[in-house]
């Protein structure tokens, strides 16, 4: 049962009630949650589309009110503890209490299970950032976005492969295997130890930009590490091992985890993959260059170049389908910034034209808007360079420490050690880049800002981590062990505040679903603050240690913080049990 969402359980009891009510027909039921808990927990509005299919048929209701009044006479009431008809047709119900008690016992039992889907293999393409360039703000997002989605799609039990399309084979790898050549000559011999490879890749691009004989030099090299020159691939390799590292670091503090298959992975299957496309006609030349012209855009897709090299639009559509005959997908998501869309579009198009994508194959850009600096432009540092990473999540952690000492301070403090402080200001800067992030609706544009995103009373992560705290430290204080509170008591509802809260826990799954389906984490955000405030009106209004309710409280509490942990879990927030 409790895998079933609560959601369905409630449009299941609305079709059947349809079903009887109208036999002769086949009508669908559409129940979503009430924008308050003032009008009722779910609301029907079939009755309005059945009365107009109706209109004119012998023994057809004579309003909207009345077909949903027929509706809701023949409604299952054993779940409900109040049926509504309004005037316009809408039927708004209230769960009853057994049943949500129900409900949330089943969870204490079995834990927070998903609702069941139809399982998919999803190929999610994030973070992927370019070899030899630092990760920057871009990267970030995807990143975070990224790990969040795989996180729910894993939740609700489909099968994700995570894949770091990294960008290791482009133009300038032979720039930089010159610049390498020419300062390290014994490279072979003896690997340099490049601490700074985004200095490296400047000087040796300022190279490049000044002197044309060094020009020629790294398109050379190109060529001869695409043909497979054996010490080129030596010089290649080396090179991204490096950047890897530092790619790895990030992924370390973030909790991600990614399967790195680049831009290079590809390559040995672009020639089959363009002769698949020739032998379907999707090909033209074009001065030289093979391209894919669509309808849908002024300019094609180049998918070789005049001189025979191959491109990024060569390598996603030679990616696409790996994904699709080889990988097996019938999900594929990529993560990459809003600015990459057309791109997209086109690959995606011609994907279709070819017929890879099929309609049993879903494929999603997710894109999402630009990291905004306090001046309203786009994330610089002061000197204008790009913001590195590693510095962000450095100050985000920094700032979090300089707060949590503050406290120390003062009246509240908890009386931490060294240590505890810097793994508590570690957790509170990530998580707070992280939610900060997350919390709006990817799509739109953002303003980074510390002082915003580390406010202890506003929509963030340290907010809901106080709040997890709270929720938390109410057994704890009560000095009662609600693991085996478990095993003998029963949750009974009573309180409408507590009925609230309860239904907003039952909500996880179908939120879950609802955020991964759109694909915007923002919805689990929206879910872990609302959870949180939903707490707060129960811990006001209902007495806790102490009352006759005491044990099925507690365990409600339990379930909360239970249900925010998860919630937190999907974020990339690590919960703090005292703060
Ligand atoms: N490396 C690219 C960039 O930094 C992103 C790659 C995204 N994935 C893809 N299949 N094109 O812009």
């Amino acid at each position: 049962m409790s895998r079933t969402s609560i959601g369905s359980v409630v449009a299941t009891a609305f079709s059947n009630a349809i079903g009887k009510a109208f036999p002769s027909q086949n009508y669908a039921a559409a129940v979503t949650p009430c924008s308050s808990a003032r009008f009722g927990h779910y609301q029907c509005n079939s009755a309005m589309q059945i009365f107009r299919q109706l209109k004119g048929v012998e023994g057809a209701p004579a309003s909207p009110q009345a077909t949903a009044q027929v509706i809701a006479d023949n409604l299952d009431t054993a779940i409900f503890e109040k049926v509504e008809v309004i005037k316009s047709g809408f039927i708004n119900v209230f769960l009853s209490k057994k049943f949500t008690s129900a409900r949330l016992n089943d969870v204490l039992k079995s834990g927070i299970q998903p609702p069941e889907v139809p399982k998919r293999k999803v190929v999610i393409d994030f973070s992927s950032p370019n070899i030899a360039k630092e990760m920057h703000v871009g990267h970030l997002r995807s990143t975070i976005i990224g790990e969040s989605l795989c996180r729910m799609l894993e939740f609700l039990g489909h099968d994700v492969l995570r894949i770091n399309h990294v960008g290791d084979w482009g133009t300038q790898f032979g720039m930089l295997i010159a610049y390498l050549k020419e300062e390290f000559p014994d490279f072979l011999e003896n690997p340099p130890k490049i601490a700074d490879l985004q200095a490296f890749y400047r000087a040796a691009k300022t190279r490049f930009d000044k002197d044309e004989e060094f020009k020629g030099r790294a398109h050379g090299e190109v060529v001869a590490l695409q043909s497979g020159d054996k010490n080129n691939l030596t010089a290649w390799k080396m090179i991204c091992d490096i950047s890897r590292m530092e790619f790895e670091k990030i992924y370390n503090r973030l909790d991600v985890k990614l399967d790195e298959m680049g831009e290079s992975f590809y390559n040995p299957h672009i020639p089959n993959v363009l002769k698949i496309l020739e032998d379907q006609g999707l090909v033209q030349d074009d001065q030289g260059a093979k391209c894919i012209f669509r309808p849908i855009k002024s300019y094609p897709l180049i998918v070789r170049k005049s001189d025979g090299g191959y491109t990024y639009d060569s390598t996603d559509m030679t990616a696409i389908w790996y994904r699709i005959f080889q990988q097996k997908a019938d999900w594929i998501i990529y993560v990459v910034d809003s600015g990459q869309g057309e791109h997209f579009e086109l690959v995606f198009d011609a994907a279709k034209a070819a017929g890879w994508i099929t309609d049993k194959i879903r494929v999603d850009h997710v894109g999402f808007g630009v990291v905004l600096g306090e001046d309203g432009k786009r994330l610089k540092t002061r000197s204008g360079d790009v913001v590195r990473l590693v510095d962000l999540l450095d100050e985000a952690v920094e700032r979090a420490k300089k707060q949590l000492e503050s406290r120390e301070e003062g009246d509240s403090k908890l009386g931490l050690s060294e240590q505890e402080l810097s793994e508590m200001a570690s957790i509170i800067g990530h998580g707070a880049v992280r939610y900060a992030d997350l919390k709006s609706n990817r799509l739109t544009d953002y303003m980074f800002s510390y002082d915003r995103m580390l406010d202890l009373k506003g929509n963030t992560a340290v907010y809901l981590e106080y709040a997890h705290a709270r929720i938390s430290s109410v057994a704890r204080k009560a000095g009662v062990d609600t693991e085996a509170m478990k095993a003998v008591t029963l949750i009974d509802l009573e309180h409408d505040s507590e009925v609230d809260l309860a239904l907003d826990i039952l909500r996880f799954g179908d939120t879950t679903l609802e955020a991964a389906e759109l694909l915007m984490p923002h919805k689990i955000c929206e879910y872990a603050y609302g959870l949180a405030t939903k707490f707060s009106a129960f811990y006001r209004d209902c007495h806790i240690v102490g009352s006759e309710k005491q044990d099925s409280r507690l365990l409600l509490c339990e379930l909360t913080a239970m249900t925010l942990r998860k919630a937190f879990y999907l974020l990339g927030i690590t919960p703090l049990y005292r703060i």
